[in-house]
């Protein structure tokens, strides 16, 4: 599809007006076929899967800012994209516009100079204001997550800590209680700057990130005794931004027995998001396409979530405003994002605990093994990603729906063993340019994108046909559970504010 133009940025309201899906679901007409599997896979291509990232990429570069965050053109644009696109085969879904408001940062600046060198750092969100000029950087022992780690020279100074362990919020409330007057944290990887976010609003010292390499020449200077001090700026504009969730569900198929696939649809401000999270967006949207030439046994429902990038809110917000009732009727989320990193692996959700200990509500199971049988009949490796409910799906096991889905990987660290098993690079992250400007489409892993695409077709065509062998849902009470599966809420507490970048970071 061709570049939209920016004039078709702010029509977002009007698509809302003319796709409400108000009034009673119509009974589509049953002259198609009954999906089938192996052709609904067959028919999913790379070229389809390209050209919509391509055209994610013309959306975010078309625009001032090159990106695709809540709120903004790119986004706007984004969520127009995904409706005329489901539009254009036909009547065939029920498409609503769910609109969401919430606080992102719309303009950061984080510069930092050691004894009069520039060094590469970057902001962390919700990071306060603040700037500083030759100050003393004072090293914090261990990683800084113990009062014992923060020396009382700190006082006036800015402090320099190690990434690992606890929080950052943890990390600088400490050095700031020391009066220290900012912050500098290094990472704990060879794998670029210290980057996450704070979590919300909070009062404390302005922090930026640097490298592990810069961080440790940083401590050894100061070891030597040599004079380092440092000058920093900043500051970020933070403000309430609105755009949409785009769900869209079959007019065919049972709607008490719903199969529910979600992707999110914005991106970071540093760039397109072309694997996070254009990748499963793409790939759903595919899918979501081709499944038009079929009929369903049960309904199939396609999300694109916004600010998932700010914290799950997209996905947050669909389930509160959904009655319970209505959940209830889903028997299982799948849930996609990153799923075509260039240093990938073919990971799945393992809802069984087998690989991680943290399993999933009845059907969570079902839904890995599922994907871990069909890895197995295209002779495809796998191996498990842990269940942490830190992505759109968080919400939902909160709710208690059973869910499962698919990664290739972000910023977790590839081991030798995956190498053997995948090729790539060992010691790197999964997808190298994460969050970064460089995660655009010539990055992409084509070969990743279609295997795991052509996997969420067949669990589509699976479960859109029956769920036989599919556990019952475990529906205790037709009211909302106020504390869900407790297990999971206290992760998904967390993953809300500061979801994975966070505590990839805080451990
Ligand atoms: C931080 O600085 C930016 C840029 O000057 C400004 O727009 C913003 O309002 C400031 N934020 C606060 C909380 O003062
Ligand atoms: C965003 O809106 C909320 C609710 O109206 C308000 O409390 C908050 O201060 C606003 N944030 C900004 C940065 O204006
Ligand atoms: C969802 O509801 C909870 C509980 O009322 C609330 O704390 C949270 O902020 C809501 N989330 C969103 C994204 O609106
Ligand atoms: C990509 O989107 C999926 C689906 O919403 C989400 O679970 C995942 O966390 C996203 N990936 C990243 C790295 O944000
Ligand atoms: C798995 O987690 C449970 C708590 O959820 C814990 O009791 C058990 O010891 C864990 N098992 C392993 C092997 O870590
Ligand atoms: C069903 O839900 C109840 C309450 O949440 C829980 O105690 C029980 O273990 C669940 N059963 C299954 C099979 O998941
Ligand atoms: C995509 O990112 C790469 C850096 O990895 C850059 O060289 C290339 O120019 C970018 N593509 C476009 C269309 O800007
Ligand atoms: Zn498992």
């Amino acid at each position: 599809m061709k570049v939209l133009s920016p004039s078709v940025a702010f029509t977002a309201v009007s698509v809302l007006a003319s796709t409400s899906s108000a009034g009673p679901t119509r009974r589509a007409k049953c002259g198609l076929p009954l999906v089938q599997d192996k052709a609904l896979v067959d028919s999913i291509l790379i070229d389809d899967l390209l050209g919509c990232a391509q055209d994610l990429e013309d959306i975010a570069y078309s625009t001032s800012r090159r990106n695709r965050v809540h709120g903004t053109e790119g986004h706007l644009n984004s969520v127009n994209y995904f409706v005329e696109q489901l539009k254009s085969v036909g009547d065939y879904y029920n498409i609503e516009l769910q609109e969401f408001t919430t606080e992102v940062t719309i303009q950061s600046k984080a510069s930092l100079s050691v004894n009069g060198e520039t060094l590469e750092a970057g902001g962390f969100s919700f990071g306060n204001n603040g700037t500083w000029a030759d100050k003393p950087v004072v090293s914090v022992a261990n990683l800084g997550c113990n009062a014992e780690d923060h020396p009382d020279s700190l006082n006036g100074a800015v402090a320099l800590i190690s990434r690992g362990d606890c929080t950052f919020v943890e990390k600088i409330t400490l050095a700031g209680e020391k009066g220290a007057i900012g912050a500098i944290i290094y990472n704990n990887a060879a794998a670029g700057l210290a980057a996450g976010t704070l979590g919300g609003v909070n009062d404390l010292i302005p922090v930026g990130g640097i490298s592990r390499e810069d961080g440790l020449r940083l401590v050894e200077q100061i070891e030597n005794n040599a004079a380092v001090t440092s000058s920093g700026e900043f500051w970020q504009y933070i403000d309430n931004t609105t755009s949409y969730n785009v769900v869209a569900s079959s007019k065919h198929g049972d709607a008490n027995n719903v199969l529910f696939l979600g992707a999110h649809s914005d991106s970071v401000e540093a760039g397109p998001g072309i694997n996070d999270n254009g990748s499963g967006s793409c790939g759903l949207l595919t899918i979501a396409k081709q499944l038009a030439r079929w009929r369903t046994n049960n309904q199939v429902r396609f999300a694109w979530w916004t600010a998932e990038e700010e914290g799950l809110l997209g996905s947050e917000h669909y389930v509160n405003v959904t009655a319970a009732s209505e959940l209830d009727k889903i028997r299982l989320y799948l849930n996609f994002d990153m799923i075509a990193s260039p240093n990938y692996v073919l990971g799945i959700y393992d809802g069984d605990g087998s690989s991680f200990n943290l399993s999933g509500p009845a059907g969570s199971a079902q839904a890995e093994k599922l994907f871990e049988e069909w890895y197995k009949s295209e002779g495809l490796p796998f191996v498990g990603s842990e269940f942490n409910g830190r992505s759109d799906y968080g919400p939902f096991l909160d709710q208690g729906v059973p869910c499962g889905g698919l990664d290739t990987g972000a910023d977790g660290i590839k081991t030798e063993e995956e190498v053997a098993l995948f090729g790539g690079t060992a010691g790197i992250w999964y997808d190298p340019n994460y969050h970064s400007a460089k995660d655009n489409v010539t990055n992409l892993n084509l070969d990743a994108f279609e295997a795991t695409s052509r996997a969420i077709a067949h669990a589509v065509a699976t479960y859109g046909t029956s769920w036989e062998g599919f556990p019952a849902r475990n529906v205790t009470s037709l009211t909302r559970r106020s504390s869900g599966y407790s297990k999971y809420n206290t992760l998904s507490r967390k993953s809300r504010s500061v979801k994975k970048t966070y505590l990839e970071v805080s451990k």
